[in-house]
């Protein structure tokens, strides 16, 4: 009875474990060998898989596995003796503190101080960007992706940050890439804008309005619709004589296009966001011509309902059809983006191309790639990474009507509360800045909450947690580079400090600090393979939480040496990860706090 509870136990503290398994270390691959060996000559076994894990508390060693319970299922012995045996044998290693028994069947080791200091190296050199070998077969990140004629909405930020920061994941790992904003810049919301423009514009010019008098335009052209069923036939005929080219509405687009680009400019530089091409819908006019060419001589598209092009898809795949062409051979999003596919194969041979784009669109992906396929294309890779919705905890920002939440908005809000935060804080925050530093921990404490939660889930956009100064938050994680930092300068310590090559036991706290640093290459990986930034943030979170344990329970500057050595250098490749894990999550992280 006893026994099971306490492997019930043993089992929860190993929750969130941590493998090493792809960690190619040379510290984790020779014990790795070594305990397939002791196995070998123990047992007689050969292949056994052994699986380390980090225990989430440093009583349970650096690293442990279960390989005893793997064992007895091979072998007719208790796993606790096979855990015994394997655990003496371990520890006589060179590199092995200390080895025991525990639980139903696990092995716990804990390392020599040396060893684990020198695996530290590792996350020093994950801190720094790889070079890119080469410009060829990059990486297309599509992401951002706004309508024009329409302010930011909040919910754009979405795609725009997570996108940016698969950029960012990607560079840093070496890879070529391309940042690829492809905005709407067609469709039938020019004709409307058009006609609402010439009824209600008061003779202004489109370039001497801001966006928000063409969005309120654009808005009163669908109140006005209701009413005049005629407008909107109005708004379909003038999108096409855009579309063939009348050079009035065309100037009247272009003008529309300049003013959103400029007011987005504005806001990408707030965020951090940078893109290589803005290449968008109307490009690709002139190149659809040939796609629906293509695909109906190889008879994937054909004549539907009145006349339109269709796409049937096979019965396993489930697909609804799909529309490529209107029935009065208008084009459509999707034939857009068949082109630009091609466009993008042709031009650029990508290894891989990432849709950064919201959830709703889930279907249309699936069609869109099926479609690549039909026509037989050769493709790269191609992903829609999907982006889950957002909801309000705050009922004011969910029931809103009427206009929709502009982004500008919200961050100048969070940006007000941070500097409430500031000044309610009073001494205890310092800063020679206090309007940058509410700029960045209000812009960081919107990004970071958007990029601390899966973004296949629901999204919840919350001031209180965004902004909490203890949780998972980015004014956390800035305070905490700041309180590292600032015991650098009191040291007159510099960027990196190099560890003091003796040490006889690490404390408590001073070993869990190791373990979480020693981590932060893996959760780099698992955040880029995964295309999902949320490992990153709940990583720097721990590390926060693990830095200030050990900030709270070790002197630093007043230990003696080399315990005045070692806790410096720990406390600058805190401070290095921090900045790191920061810079790639798009986030700015002060020196002084
Ligand atoms: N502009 C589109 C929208 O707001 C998203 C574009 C997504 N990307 C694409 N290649 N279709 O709905």
């Amino acid at each position: 009875m006893e026994m099971r509870l306490f492997s019930v136990t043993f089992r929860t503290v190993f929750w969130r474990f941590f493998l090493f398994k792809d960690c190619a270390a040379s510290m984790f691959s020779a014990l790795q060998s070594k305990a397939q060996q002791i196995v070998q000559s123990l047992y007689g076994l050969d292949g056994v898989h052994i699986s380390w894990e980090r225990p989430q508390q440093t009583v349970f060693g650096d690293i442990a596995t279960p390989v005893a319970l793997q064992v007895a299922k091979r072998i007719k012995k208790h796993p606790n003796a096979i855990a015994g045996e394997i655990a003496e044998r371990l520890s006589k290693e060179p590199s092995v503190d200390r080895a025991e028994a525990a639980g139903p069947g696990y092995v716990n080791v804990w390392l020599k101080p040396e060893v684990l200091i020198e695996e530290l190296m590792r996350t020093r050199e994950a801190c720094t960007a790889r070079d890119t070998r080469t410009e060829e077969h990059p990486v297309i990140v599509e992401y951002s992706q706004p309508n024009v004629a329409k302010p930011l909405g909040i919910h754009h930020i979405l795609s725009t940050v997570i996108g940016q920061t698969l950029v960012n994941f990607y560079r840093h790992a070496g890879y070529p890439v391309i940042a690829w904003n492809y905005m709407g810049d067609w469709g039938t919301q020019f004709g409307k804008l058009a006609v609402a423009f010439k009824r209600w514009g008061e003779g202004k010019k489109v370039s001497e309005c801001s966006i928000e008098e063409l969005l309120a335009l654009y808005v009163r052209f669908h109140d006005e619709a209701e009413q005049d069923p005629l407008l909107e036939e109005e708004a379909r005929k003038t999108f096409v004589m855009l579309e063939r080219g009348d050079e009035g509405v065309r100037a009247f687009w272009r003008d529309v296009v300049g003013v959103t680009k400029a007011s987005l400019g504005h806001l990408y530089d707030r965020l951090h966001v940078k893109f290589d091409l803005d290449i968008s819908e109307s490009f690709y006019e002139d190149k659809m011509a040939p796609i629906l060419e293509e695909g109906t001589k190889k008879n994937i598209f054909t004549k539907g309902e009145k006349g339109a092009l269709i796409v049937e898809f096979s019965e396993e795949s489930k697909l609804p059809p799909a529309l490529v062409q209107k029935a009065d051979e208008g084009t459509l999003y999707a034939t857009r983006d068949l082109a630009n596919l091609r466009y993008r194969i042709d031009t650029y041979r990508p290894e891989r191309i990432l849709y950064v784009v919201d959830v709703a669109q889930m279907l249309y992906f699936q069609q869109l790639f099926a479609i690549a396929n039909l026509l037989q294309w050769k493709l790269p890779e191609l992903q829609h990474v999907v982006v889950g919705r957002m909801r309000f905890a705050d009922k004011k920002m969910s029931t809103r009507k009427g206009n929709i939440l502009r982004l500008e908005e919200v961050l100048d809000e969070a940006v007000k509360r941070a500097g409430d935060l500031i000044k309610s804080r009073g001494d205890s925050i310092q800063s020679d800045d206090p309007q940058d530093l509410a700029e960045m921990m209000g812009v960081g404490a919107v990004v970071y909450g958007i990029l601390s939660q899966n973004r296949q889930s629901e999204l919840v956009f919350d001031w209180d947690r965004m902004l909490s100064y203890e949780g998972n938050s980015a004014p956390y994680l800035q305070y905490t580079h700041a309180r590292a930092r600032s015991v650098l300068r009191k040291a007159d310590a510099g960027e990196s400090i190099a560890f003091p090559q003796c040490i006889a036991a690490l404390t408590e706290a001073e070993r869990a600090l190791v373990g979480t640093l020693q981590q932060f290459p893996h959760s780099l990986q698992e955040a880029l393979s995964g295309h999902l930034p949320h490992h990153l943030t709940h990583y720097l979170y721990e590390l926060c939480q693990s830095f200030n344990a050990f900030y709270n329970s070790e002197p630093i500057l007043q230990a003696a040496e080399p315990q005045k050595t070692l806790r410096l250098a720990l406390t600058a490749l805190t401070a290095t990860v921090l900045k790191c894990g920061a810079e790639l999550l798009t986030l700015r992280v002060p020196d002084r706090m």
